[in-house]
């Protein structure tokens, strides 16, 4: 093997969790769960990709009305986790990636401010947003402009108190019934402008009461629902939490312009209950402040102790919105290495990656035997291969 390649293919324990390398497939939404159940061909999607350390399946809704939406933020289709169907459902992909000796976690999902009013399973079903609104509109937004207009700009209400603690509370039930099917652990989706970084993001929370404030007042309702999960499923199993400084709303966006702001919102989420911090970048290789060249997921780890997961370009040359820009992106095996040298310098644990699996089922393979790694194409995103 490759020398520079070798940290990647260490083992990784924590707790329950036993991983035979460090390679995380990123959750990814692909949306081929009609009426939200996972059938036998996303089991063998996942199947596929049994070869990497950990798999962290696409967002998957929660249990409450205003979870999912539908076209314009990638929903069309996406799975569900409650229901006897879709549970019977994730069943059958759990245990196809457990026969083939892979370990998986679901992506607890809800879209928050994100969910398209009159769409999704439950198209009656109002929105839910913890101020109202979707966020400041003069900002670089990563949604079509029908999406703006239809979504962005319709005002709506604050959540109630109740509203609040009901999602809460559908989020701990899934996680209950993904243990229940046998699922390794949670990863929760606390990134990119959904709900649970609706109310870490001042842009969308501006809230007074126990749910908002200052940084560590936003905090409140991610640490929250991750002390529900963990009531749910007890103390073995992993939590994997993803943020992100972007939001769809704003690329630009930063929860934290400095590290100790970082440890005011990290903080109060890893005494909760989280076990890996999931640090969601478009080019791992950006350092996060100035003045050190730790990425996000080095900060999450030096910050809270907690084991972290690193993404972002890993085996492409350009990052998640600048390649659907160009129609694909070459290969690298450059910034394999690169990144394989931070792992072992022990900057992060496990080392997330998104496209270049979702193209490729055999990307794991190639990376270890030294075979040439195929450039991304973007039409891949439109099968489930
Ligand atoms: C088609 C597609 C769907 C995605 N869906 C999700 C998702 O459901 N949840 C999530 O946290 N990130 C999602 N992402 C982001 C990826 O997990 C990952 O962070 C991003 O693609 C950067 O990694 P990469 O450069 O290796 O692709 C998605 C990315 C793509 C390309």
């Amino acid at each position: 093997m490759n020398p520079a390649i070798v940290p990647l293919f260490q083992p990784f324990a924590l707790r329950s969790l036993a991983l035979a390398n460090r390679i995380v497939m990123a959750p990814m939404t692909r949306g081929f769960s009609p009426n939200g159940v996972p059938g036998e061909d996303v089991a063998a999607y996942y199947l596929r990709r049994a070869d990497c350390g950990l798999i962290i399946t696409e967002g998957v809704g929660v249990d409450h009305p205003a979870a999912l939406g539908g076209s314009g933020v990638d929903g069309d289709n996406a799975p569900h986790m409650y229901g006897k169907a879709a549970l019977e459902g994730w069943r059958r992909v759990v245990d196809a990636v457990h026969a083939a000796g892979g370990v998986i976690m679901p992506q607890l999902w809800h879209q928050g401010v994100m969910r398209e009013m009159g769409t999704g399973p439950n198209p009656d079903v109002e929105s839910v947003r913890p101020s109202g609104i979707w966020g400041p509109l003069d900002r670089t937004a990563m949604v079509s402009p029908a999406y703006l207009e239809s979504v962005a700009q319709k005002p709506g209400r604050a959540m109630t108190d109740e509203e609040v603690v009901d999602v809460i509370e559908g989020f701990a039930r899934s996680a209950r019934w993904a243990m229940e099917v046998g699922f390794d652990g949670i990863a929760i989706h606390g990134a990119h402008g959904y709900m649970v970084d609706d109310f870490l993001w001042a842009g969308t929370n501006r809230r007074t009461d126990r749910w908002g404030g200052d940084h560590r007042g936003r905090t409140a309702f991610a640490a929250e629902l991750v002390r529900a999960v963990r009531r749910e499923i007890g103390a073995e199993p992993v939590i994997n939490f993803r943020f992100s400084q972007w939001k769809q709303q704003d690329v630009r966006a930063r929860l934290a312009e400095t590290p100790q702001q970082l440890e005011e919102v990290l903080g109060p989420i890893a005494d909760a209950g989280v076990d890996i911090f999931d640090g969601s970048q478009r080019y791992f290789d950006k350092p996060e402040f100035e003045g050190s060249p730790l990425n996000l997921a080095g900060w999450a780890k030096k910050l809270t102790g907690k084991a972290s997961q690193t993404v972002g370009g890993v085996g492409l040359n350009s990052g998640v919105y600048d390649s659907r820009a160009t129609g694909g992106s070459a290969a690298t095996m450059e910034n394999v290495e690169k990144v394989a040298a931070r792992l072992e310098r022990g900057e992060f644990d496990l080392v997330g990656v998104g496209r270049a699996i979702m193209h490729d089922p055999r990307w794991v393979r190639r990376v270890r035997e030294g075979e040439d790694l195929l450039p991304f194409d973007e039409s891949s995103r439109l099968v489930l291969t």
